[in-house]
C-alpha cells in the first residue's frame, strides 16, 4: 500500500493525483492521509508513505472537461475522509478513457454529482445565513465578526466572496475548523479552532438592537406558515442569525392565539382615522417586470429556455403575429425559426414581402408544451397566459411602427379582438384596429398538418393571400 500524506485541501490533493497518475499507481493500491488523519493513525509496518512534494517524478499532464474540473473541486469540500480516495477514483477512471464516470448515470458519476450538489448548497447556506455582527470600535479590528457552522468546507469560497463584496471593512468569520480574516485587503485563511474562540464574546451590535426590533414588528403571526419558515430558514441555522433567538417566542406566541389576531393590537394602537378599502384597492402596486427575461406575469417561464421577443425593423409597417414560440424557436431564443417559419418565409416570397421588412413576434412570448416521450410538444396557449402577455404586444403595438397585422391563426386574432372572435369570421379580411388594421389569416402550423397535397397548398394560397392584401393596405394608406 502506497501511504500519500496531503494537505487537507483540493491544490495539495491534486498536485499529489497527477503525480500518482504518472506513476500509474491504481486507486485501490493508494490509502491518502491527510495530516490530520496521519497524526491519529500512523503508518502501519510495510506501508510506503510517499511525500508527493518531494517528488522527482513530472506530474501527469491530462485534460478534464470543464464540467468535471467543477464537479471535483466543488465535491473536494464534501466532508468525507474517503473524499480524496474517491475523487482519485473518478480521475483515474477519466484518464483511463472511462468517460461514463463524468455521467450522473453512471455510480461513481452520480455519488460525484451529489456530493458536489451538496457543497453548492452549502457554499449558498453560508452566503444566505452568515450574520455579521459589528463589534465595539474601542476593540479595534476586525469591525465585524460572525460565527458560522458549515454543513462542508466551504469556508475559503464563502470568504473569497465576502471579500469581493464587503469593501475595505474589516472582518472575521469563525467556524468550528477555522477561521477567516479579512484586514480590509487581504484575506487570511486559518485552520485553527482556537481563533473561534477569540471572538465568541465580542459582539456588541447597535444596528442589531435595531435589526431585532424590525423583525418583530414585521412578523405577522396571523400570516404565519411554520413549514414555510422552516423551509426557507432551516432551524439549523437559527443559532448564527440574531433574530434567531426571537423566533420560537414568536412561534409559540401565535400559536398560543396571536395567529387570530394578528397585528391587530399593535395596528390598533396606531392613531388617525380607520379608513374601509376594497381588498382590491388594498393590493400594493407592483412594478412592471422590467425586461421580458425577467417577465413572471404567468407561470410558463417555469418550463421554457427563455422568453422569446420580437424581431425585425422596430419602424417595419406590417408586423406578423403568431401564436407562441415552437420548440426550436424556444432554443433560439427567435420567432418563426422552425418548421412553421419555413413554410412562412414561403409564403412571403411568393407574396414579395421580404422578411427583413416585417416584424415578427407572437401574443404569447414563452413556449407552452407538454411532454410527449423525448420530445416537447406544442400546448395551445390558454386565455389567462395570453391576458397575462398582452402586457408585451401592447408594448410592440406601441414602440413599432406596424401599421397593418397579420394575425396567424386563432390565438394570435383573439390575442387582438378578444376571445369571442373566430378565425372564419374574420378570415382574410381587413378590420380596423384602432389606428392600424388587422388581416386575419391561418397559421403556418396548420398548413403543415394538412396531408392532403391540395388542402396543404390550398392554405398556404390562403397566407400569401393575406400578405399580399397586407402590402395593399399598407400602400394605399
Ligand atoms: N409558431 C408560432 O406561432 N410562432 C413561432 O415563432 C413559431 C411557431
Amino acid at each position: 500500500m502506497h501511504v500519500i500524506e496531503i494537505e487537507d485541501d483540493f491544490d495539495s490533493w491534486r498536485s499529489a493525483a497527477l503525480i500518482a497518475l504518472a506513476k500509474e499507481r491504481a486507486p485501490e493500491s493508494i490509502e491518502w492521509r491527510t495530516a490530520e488523519g496521519a497524526a491519529q493513525a500512523p503508518a502501519l509496518f510495510g506501508d510506503v508513505v510517499e511525500d508527493a512534494a518531494a517528488s522527482e517524478v513530472k506530474p501527469a499532464q491530462i485534460r478534464v472537461s470543464k464540467e468535471l474540473a467543477a464537479l471535483l473541486k466543488d465535491a473536494a469540500c464534501f466532508r468525507d475522509e474517503r473524499r480524496w480516495s474517491f475523487l482519485y477514483l473518478v480521475l483515474w477512471r477519466w484518464t483511463h478513457g472511462d468517460r461514463s464516470v463524468a455521467s450522473p448515470a453512471d455510480e461513481d458519476g452520480a455519488r460525484l454529482y451529489k456530493m458536489a450538489k451538496a457543497v453548492r448548497r452549502a457554499q449558498h447556506d453560508m452566503i444566505a445565513y452568515v450574520r455579521f455582527r459589528q463589534r465595539d470600535e474601542a476593540l479595534g479590528a476586525p469591525e465585524y465578526v460572525a460565527w458560522y457552522e458549515p454543513d462542508h468546507d466551504v469556508l475559503a469560497w464563502a470568504a473569497e466572496h465576502f471579500a469581493a463584496r464587503m469593501g475595505r471593512s474589516s472582518w472575521l468569520i469563525t467556524t468550528p475548523d477555522g477561521a477567516a480574516l479579512f484586514n480590509g485587503e487581504r484575506l487570511q485563511l486559518e485552520r485553527r479552532r482556537a481563533l473561534a474562540a477569540d471572538h465568541a464574546n465580542d459582539t456588541a451590535d447597535a444596528a442589531e438592537a435595531l435589526w431585532m426590533t424590525y423583525y418583530r414588528s414585521i412578523f405577522n403571526p396571523a400570516r404565519l406558515n411554520e413549514n414555510a419558515l422552516e423551509q426557507h430558514m432551516p432551524v439549523r441555522f437559527w443559532k448564527g442569525l440574531p433574530e434567531g433567538a426571537l423566533i420560537p417566542k414568536l412561534v409559540s406566541d401565535a400559536r398560543g392565539g396571536a395567529r387570530r389576531v394578528g397585528q391587530a393590537r399593535s395596528v390598533g394602537a396606531l392613531g388617525g382615522k380607520a379608513v374601509q378599502v376594497e381588498a382590491d384597492a388594498a393590493q400594493p402596486e407592483r412594478d412592471a417586470p422590467t425586461s421580458l427575461d425577467e417577465c413572471r406575469r404567468c407561470s410558463l417561464w417555469k418550463h421554457a429556455t427563455q422568453a422569446v421577443p420580437g424581431s425585425g425593423p422596430a419602424d417595419a409597417r406590417i408586423m406578423l403575429l403568431g401564436e407562441q414560440p415552437g420548440d426550436q424557436e424556444d432554443l433560439k431564443g427567435e420567432p418563426f425559426v422552425g418548421p412553421a417559419g419555413q413554410l412562412l418565409d414561403d409564403a412571403m416570397r411568393r407574396a414579395q414581402l421580404p422578411r427583413e421588412q416585417v416584424y415578427l413576434t407572437n401574443a404569447v412570448k414563452h413556449f407552452k408544451w407538454e411532454p410527449r416521450g423525448k420530445r416537447r410538444l406544442h400546448k395551445t396557449p390558454g386565455q389567462q397566459e395570453i391576458e397575462a402577455c398582452s402586457y408585451w404586444l401592447d408594448k410592440e403595438l406601441q414602440e413599432t411602427g406596424a401599421r397593418v397585422i397579420v394575425t396567424l391563426g386563432a390565438t394570435a386574432l383573439t390575442a387582438l379582438l378578444g376571445k369571442r372572435a373566430t378565425l372564419q369570421a374574420h378570415i382574410c379580411r381587413v378590420v380596423p384596429y384602432g389606428d392600424k388594421f388587422i388581416v386575419a389569416t391561418y397559421h403556418p402550423s396548420y398548413a403543415l398538418r394538412q396531408n392532403d397535397e391540395a388542402a396543404r397548398e390550398k392554405t398556404v394560397a390562403a397566407i400569401v393571400s393575406a400578405l399580399e392584401k397586407a402590402a395593399e393596405v399598407n400602400a394605399s394608406r
